[in-house]
């Protein structure tokens, strides 16, 4: 019999003992900023998981975390100072100002130079904007705000500027015009609009396409099969099975079965929690920005069928920072679906990340769920079995719980027909770099990059020859155009050194170098790194400086990358010698001729 989510508890926060202290000891509470604190907590929980979101209550209210506040917070969540600390200077959106010092400029711009933007002159950009905005408005780089496909990506505050250049940038900011874009609710799509060349998502560059609300979604028989499970007429077994025969695999990155994961979580015991990752911080990807902005209630149903199936009573979604106009559509739909819900729910919790690419690995995205630094967890234990707060979490990555409704109600063989060479699926391809059209092309899976070009991205752009590609974003490596017929899937390009991944492909022509890529991947990775562990961070920093020079001392860099591999906790110092060791293995001509 199916049970009902509503039969559970949901877990609840374990409360952390606090010893109440007669007199704080170091840093005296200014009274005026804890008055500023409590104003803007209003009648929010003081709970030690909700530290980011809190830092980011003041950090929106004052531009930056002036030490008077964060002493404030302290006292006001009763946390020891240096908690609240190390969490606000590990995340890149925080300012922390020491006391006296200058708070940043009111406006601040953000030019995204991860590789796509880079090949789409992000760097002169970066290097013409202060003389043009003046010393009033600060200029930052940014590693990938998940817009490649509007390569060069900038933000001025959060509002995005698509194929940026410093008109456009200094228009928004005369006008202070800091704030994303609302998006109307009007859409129609169904999953399958987007399938197939021509249809492709996201190719348009508006930054707030209509999307399909709540009433629509519902009126096109949304949130139908979450309520037929609850109400027993469907059994978590066949749900399972039917994942499982789809052949879905988890599109986050690691491609884990999605069926297997789902059994794993299944045979727990409860309270059990699902967490979704919308974190998306992989340079190249934006495919979950895309699906968001168009259908977000299609993900939020396959989420309450995973935890109906997996019996979790909680849910949490995090969502990266850089997406605002997302979490504006998630904070009102999240309202409406609660406001009028279908069937019983669990507990629902939108998260706000705080700009960090590493919050994107399950177990940092969870430390991060917790109010913590993101730093990853060592394992075993498994998110599976100890997840959030301690308790075994289904983890996904949000495509994959978009795919689950359309898989139930057309039947897995749906999902499972498309395929190309050999390979079963869909892949939602987030495509940008040298081609016509960049943006997300959802294609068959084991399409090989030629074919994608040619059929789903209009071709190479004009004066440009293919020359090689990323098939994985900056951590799945790069192959010349000669190895441009494998199939793109799970599993077909490991024994090239290289993954799929999330599906993000960066193509690379004849005007540029796979040298110069691998050093914008490497000083991603060198400034993503958390820190925790010494072959990751010494590691990245003594590539990145071994790349930089004119001849690249290969011997040296291959020992290097592999105590790398072999010796870094998580897949980002795993994997982030892959694109280095492709230059050498695929590319040998450019470091010939060195520089
Ligand atoms: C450094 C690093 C960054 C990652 N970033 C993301 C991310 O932004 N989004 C995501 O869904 N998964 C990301 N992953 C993969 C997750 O750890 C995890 O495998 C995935 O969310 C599982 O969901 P899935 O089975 O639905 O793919 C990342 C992994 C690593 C090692
Ligand atoms: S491999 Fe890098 S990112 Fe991962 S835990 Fe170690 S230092 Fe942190
Ligand atoms: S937005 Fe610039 S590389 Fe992704």
């Amino acid at each position: 019999m199916a049970l009902r989510m509503n039969d559970r508890s949901p877990p609840t926060v374990p409360i952390r003992e606090v010893k109440v202290r007669s007199a704080r000891k170091g840093r005296q509470v200014d009274p005026s900023a804890l008055e500023e604190v409590q104003a803007l907590l209003g009648a929010a929980p003081r709970r030690r998981d909700l530290l980011i979101e809190h830092l980011h209550k003041i950090q929106d209210r004052y531009g930056c975390l002036a030490d008077r506040h964060l002493v404030a917070l302290a006292e006001e969540m009763r946390l020891a100072m240096t908690e609240v600390y190390e969490v606000a200077t590990f995340y890149h959106h925080f300012d922390v100002v020491k006391d006296g010092a200058p708070a940043p400029a009111t406006v601040t711009v953000r030019v995204c130079d991860s590789l796509a933007c880079e090949l789409a002159g992000a760097r002169d950009l970066l290097a013409r904007l202060p003389n043009v905005l003046g010393e009033k408005v600060r200029v930052l780089h940014a590693p990938c705000i998940g817009r490649c496909e509007q390569a060069p990506a900038a933000t001025v505050g959060q509002h995005p500027v698509p194929c940026a250049d410093t008109a456009r940038i200094g228009a928004l900011v005369q006008q202070r015009d800091v704030t994303h874009p609302a998006a109307k609710d009007t859409a129609h799509w169904s999953a399958d609009a987007f399938i197939g060349p021509g249809k492709s998502p996201g190719v348009e560059l508006n930054v707030s396409p209509d999307y399909v609300g709540y009433e629509a979604y519902r009126a096109a028989g949304g949130y139908r099969l979450i309520a037929e499970c609850l109400a027993g007429k469907h059994d978590p077994e066949a749900m399972i099975q039917k994942m499982e025969h789809s052949g879905l695999r988890g599109l986050g990155g690691a491609g884990f079965p999605t069926g297997r994961k789902w059994r794993i979580v299944r045979a727990e015991p409860q309270p059990k929690v699902v967490a979704v990752n919308i974190d998306e911080g992989e340079p190249g990807t934006f495919k979950d920005r895309v699906y968001l902005e168009r259908d977000p209630h299609r993900f939020i149903e396959g989420m309450l069928i995973g935890a109906w199936a997996v019996q979790a009573g909680a849910c949490y979604v995090y969502l990266r920072d850089e997406y605002h106009g997302c979490r504006a559509i998630l904070e009102q739909e999240l309202a409406r679906l609660k406001a009028d819900p279908p069937c019983a729910l669990p507990s629902i919790d939108l998260r706000r990340g705080a700009g960090a690419y590493i919050c994107g690995e399950e177990s940092a995205m969870i430390e991060s769920i917790e109010g913590k630094r993101g730093m990853p967890r060592l394992r075993p234990p498994y998110v599976a079995q100890v997840g959030v707060f301690g308790y075994p979490t289904l983890e996904h990555n949000m495509e994959t719980l978009y795919w689950v409704r359309d898989i139930v109600e057309r039947g897995p063989e749906w999902f499972a027909g498309f395929g190309r060479n050999g390979r079963k699926g869909l892949r939602s391809f987030s495509v940008s770099g040298r081609i016509k059209n960049p943006g997300v092309h959802l294609a068959p899976a084991g399409i090989t990059v030629r074919e994608l070009i040619d059929e789903y991205c209009g071709g190479m752009r004009d004066g440009h020859e293919f020359y090689g590609y990323l098939p994985g974003g900056a951590s799945g490596g790069i192959l010349p155009a000669s190895m441009g017929d494998i199939p793109l899937d799970f599993d077909t390009l490991n024994k090239y050194g290289c993954f799929i991944g999330s599906a993000a492909i960066v193509i690379l022509s004849d005007r540029d170098r796979a040298m110069d890529a691998a050093r914008n991947l490497l000083r991603f990775f060198r400034d993503e790194s958390c820190g925790q562990c010494t072959p990751c961070r010494v590691g990245t920093a003594k590539a990145l400086e071994l790349m930089e020079r004119a001849r690249w001392d290969e011997p040296l860099l291959e020992e290097l990358s592999q105590a790398m591999m072999d010796a870094s906790i998580c897949g980002l110092g795993q994997a982030a010698p892959n694109p280095l060791l492709c230059v050498m293995k695929y590319f040998p001509h450019e470091l010939q001729q060195g520089a």
